[in-house]
């Protein structure tokens, strides 16, 4: 036999059935999905979808050179035709934002857009942490704020609630002012943490000279006093920032949204200003961030387009759904309505023409396929989890009838006429 050839690591595949050491199932997921499609709806967002694969300098230019995910997670090759470096997009926003921009889609109104899809990050995987994940972004473009903030904010919030987690997940806020601010707090930050050099881990000494504000990111446990006592960047904030930063929070106030201020929430990725936040919970281990994001005010403009202030964030889909499969509901209904049976010659032919008629009517129908006992039949039938069995034999198809099951039982079998097979379903479906 040839050998098989086994996924990427890192990598999952989605299977109708739950995994060994991983859980989540395609039908749950697409449940997932359709409750996504409804709530982007209710707050009008409307659905933008982009290559998987980009320039790599959209990456460098949005996201930082510096940061973890540019410098050591991504997937980059380039193309054999040419010498363009192409990357697998490690996250969605800067490719929403060189959509927008290639396609001017803010020329003359601001936008709500949202998508969902995989990305790529080439980080040491564990469970809630892969090489090939999903999110759910939204992006509002054009909006200053702070009404904004709150809102996008109240939206995840719904979500969480919609997917019975709010009670697991944590609203941890701060504010990174503007370049200006970020600049004098900086210089204070390298100042600080230079006198602590020696003491550093090899890590936050690389980021105290490429990226000092991430050594505040760091989780050695022998550097948070350091990191503790650190110049904060909130009490750089200027006073426009501040009443950025005031207003959002009264907002969230006013809409009974529970916050917790953490000064040193600096999000790993470089585009980030003014509100940042994230959702955490202490149910995943390790991989506690749920969803994240924050203002961009002056990528846009950094990617080519006109000034335009705004915000969005992602959610992974398999740290959330990881978290709804345990704690959470999420009504998932992959089962048919109806397993339709056959026996004898003819009937595989007129059960198909049932099963065509049902699925116009609305009814969802698994039509067995090959010839097995009726017995064998009815194993099946019980294993798609179908609400109601269909049989047509020999009997049936001399006389024109058709016989219905109800799996549940709530009903007799019965054996009706086939002009009366659509309505009689009905009435035991709505039973
Ligand atoms: P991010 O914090 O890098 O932000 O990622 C958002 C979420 O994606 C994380 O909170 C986490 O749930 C999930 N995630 C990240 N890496 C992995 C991984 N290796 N495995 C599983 N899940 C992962 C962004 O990507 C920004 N684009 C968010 C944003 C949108 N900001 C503004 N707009």
């Amino acid at each position: 036999m040839a050998q098989k050839i086994q996924s990427v690591k890192g990598m999952n595949d989605l299977l109708p059935v739950e995994q060994k050491d991983f859980k989540l199932t395609a039908a749950f997921w697409q449940a997932f999905e359709d409750t996504v499609g409804r709530w982007t709806r209710a707050y009008g967002y409307q659905q933008i979808r982009t290559p998987i694969v980009e320039q790599t300098g959209l990456f460098v230019r949005s996201i930082g050179e510096e940061t973890d995910v540019v410098g050591k997670e991504m997937y980059t090759f380039s193309d054999s035709n040419d010498s363009l470096s192409l990357s697998l997009r490690p996250e969605g926003t800067a490719s929403c934002l060189r959509a927008v921009v290639e396609h001017n889609l803010l020329y003359n109104s601001p936008q709500k857009l949202w998508y969902m899809g995989p990305m790529f990050r080439r980080e040491r995987p564990q469970k809630g942490r892969y090489r090939q994940f999903h999110q759910v972004g939204i992006e509002a473009l054009g909006f200053e704020g702070p009404d904004i903030d709150a809102e996008i904010i109240a939206m995840s919030a719904d979500l969480w609630e919609k997917l019975g987690i709010r009670e697991y997940l944590t609203l941890e806020i701060n504010s990174l002012g503007n370049r200006e601010e970020r600049a004098a707090h900086r210089a204070a930050l390298v100042e600080y943490l230079t006198r602590y050099e020696a003491q550093l881990d090899e890590d936050s000494k690389r980021r105290l000279k490429t990226n000092p504000l991430r050594v505040l990111d760091t989780k050695n446990p022998d550097l948070q006093e350091i990191c503790n006592a650190a110049p904060r960047l909130v009490d750089y904030l200027g006073e426009a920032s501040q009443n950025h930063y005031a207003r959002f929070k009264a907002m969230l106030d006013g809409l009974g949204i529970q916050y917790v201020e953490n000064p040193r929430l600096v999000r790993g990725l470089d585009y980030y200003n003014q509100t940042v936040f994230e959702w955490t919970t202490d149910k995943l281990g390790a991989q506690a961030t749920v969803c994240g994001g924050g203002r961009y005010d002056g990528l846009i403009e950094e990617l080519g387009g006109k000034p335009a202030p705004s915000i969005g964030f992602a959610m992974g889909i398999e740290r959330l759904l990881l978290l709804v499969s345990e704690y959470g509901s999420l009504e998932v209904n992959a089962a048919p309505d109806v397993y339709a049976m056959h026996q004898g010659e003819g009937a595989d032919l007129q059960v198909m023409k049932y099963a065509q008629a049902l699925r116009a009517q609305g009814f969802n129908v698994m039509q067995h396929s090959g010839y097995q006992s009726l017995k064998a039949q009815m194993k099946k039938a019980d294993n798609s989890g179908a609400r109601f069995a269909l049989i047509v034999a020999q009997d049936e198809l001399a006389n024109g009838t058709v016989t219905l099951k109800d799996m549940k039982g709530k009903h007799e079998q019965q054996t009706v006429a086939t002009a009366d097979l659509t309505d009689t379903l009905q009435q035991w479906k709505n039973a």
